[in-house]
């Protein structure tokens, strides 16, 4: 973590209620909100709060994870940019940058591959409350609950000022959740368990866990093994999102990282959020042709129903992930074949993107608009692409609940609020 910077000004204000002025430092471009405080009107005053609704305006913690600027389409992990380490490293590596700062040497590489792979199996017991979802159950309800009870496998992973521990559990849940994952779509198919194979890579042992069949040994073809890998880095972390910020808040109680990875699963399956690359495939599936683009595309501007995998709260020009996944999508397409979902998506984000409300709103296609069109290419049922989402935000989630967890400026988060609610009453009988 960087040092708190030394004030860059200050902010001069009047207070019109008592006509006295307050110098507020700026640091790093912002005023700690608490410096507010001593803006009462008297004594007994509370003092001044910034109102946020939705956190559109406050940092909630100083990190040195992930950088973004949304004006400028720029996407960092540790000052490495995204477009280069998608072209250029794995999704483990990626893993290894976020969570200590650094690339893996190739011994660390090595080492780390090893450890990870050592912790793909679930206990046993698992399967037993898989096997208790309906068939139909979602896959990311079930994510939600396996992951939640890791933390009674684990019970030491309470001790969350261990360092030790913390990195035992980090290397569990990163190694775990492609099985959770996969174990979830095999309940959900009929099929057996597919267990882990160890000598294949991250990505092509999810890939064996999730299609293997009557064969011996599972061969992943290596394009689509390395499209998923890259899906993954790209969206491995993305600062202060809904589900990062919910593992943060939860973890600052110090609950273990599995029952606070757990709750950031669950942030993540809005559709809102994670669960957005789901309902893209819902709504190009309503769209149905490129012919029924113009009325859909109408509907939306009238405010019917949102164009799910457009808009950003952050990117104000263009999601630099959709872009390196369009890139993806070409070369698993190689491998499958063209979908024609490709076409209508195509042709929306056309269309869109010379609109007046698209452009005047700056709504343009983000992470989720395109992975999708992937994944059903490789195969993968449209309740899976929150799932896969999770798995590659896992390295992100941990690297910031660790980061909150060591950082001396951070407690237990409890924001406040503005009570507009009836004033004292009192019982009529
Ligand atoms: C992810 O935060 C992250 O980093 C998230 C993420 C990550 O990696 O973790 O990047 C992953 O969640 C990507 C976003 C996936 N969600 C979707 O694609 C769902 C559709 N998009 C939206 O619901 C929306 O754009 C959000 C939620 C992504 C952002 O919402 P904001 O910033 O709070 O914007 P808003 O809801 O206040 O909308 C501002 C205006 C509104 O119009 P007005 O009321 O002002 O007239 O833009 C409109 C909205 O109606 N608008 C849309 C729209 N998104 C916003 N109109 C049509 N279609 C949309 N998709």
């Amino acid at each position: 973590m960087t040092e708190e910077a030394a004030a860059e000004g200050t902010l001069s204000v009047t207070d019109s209620r008592t006509g006295r002025s307050y110098q507020l430092p700026i640091i790093d471009g912002a005023i700690r909100t608490l410096d507010l405080r001593q803006i009462k009107v008297d004594a007994d005053d509370f003092g001044l709060m910034g109102y946020d609704p939705a956190f559109q305006n406050t940092a909630s913690c100083r990190s040195d994870i992930t950088y973004i600027d949304g004006d400028k389409g720029i996407l960092r992990y540790r000052g490495y940019p995204i477009e280069e380490l998608a072209g250029r490293r794995n999704f483990l590596e990626v893993s290894h940058l976020l969570l200590t700062g650094e690339l893996p040497s190739p011994e660390e590489q090595r080492d780390w591959v090893a450890e990870i792979t050592n912790h793909t199996f679930i206990h046993e017991s698992i399967k037993k409350f898989i096997d208790g979802f309906h068939h139909d159950a979602h896959p990311m309800g079930m994510l939600v609950s396996a992951v939640g009870a890791l933390s009674t496998f684990y019970p030491e992973a309470k001790q969350v000022q261990d360092p030790e521990v913390r990195h035992r559990q980090i290397v569990r849940l990163i190694a775990k959740m492609p099985t959770i994952a996969a174990f979830a779509y095999r309940h959900a198919m009929g099929l057996y368990y597919a267990y882990p194979d160890d000598e294949l890579s991250y990505t092509g042992n999810f890939l064996n866990m999730m299609w293997r069949a009557t064969e011996l040994k599972y061969r992943p073809d290596p394009i689509l093994e390395r499209a998923l890998d890259v899906l993954l880095i790209l969206h491995a972390d993305h600062e202060q999102n809904c589900s990062t910020s919910t593992m943060r808040l939860v973890g600052s109680s110090q609950a273990d990282p599995y029952s606070s990875m757990s709750a950031a699963c669950a942030a993540l399956y809005g559709p809102l959020h994670g669960g957005a690359n789901e309902q893209v495939l819902r709504m190009l599936r309503t769209v149905g042709t490129v012919g029924n683009i113009p009325d859909y595309i109408q509907r939306v501007k009238q405010g019917e129903f949102r164009l799910m995998g457009f808009g950003h709260r952050v990117y104000k020009n263009f999601d630099p992930r959709a872009q390196l996944i369009k890139k993806v999508a070409e070369q698993v397409f190689e491998v499958t074949g063209r979908s024609p979902l490709l076409d209508i998506a195509l042709e929306i984000e056309r269309i869109a993107l010379e609109d007046d409300y698209f452009v005047s709103h700056k709504l343009y296609p983000n992470v989720d608009f395109y992975s999708g069109i992937i994944y059903l290419a490789m195969g993968i049922p449209v309740e899976m692409f929150p799932v896969l989402f999770a798995i590659g935000r896992t390295p992100g989630w941990l690297a910031h609940w660790e980061e909150g967890l060591l950082d001396p400026e951070q407690k237990i988060g409890r924001p406040r609020q503005l009570y507009v609610g009836p004033a004292q009453r009192h019982l009529e009988s």
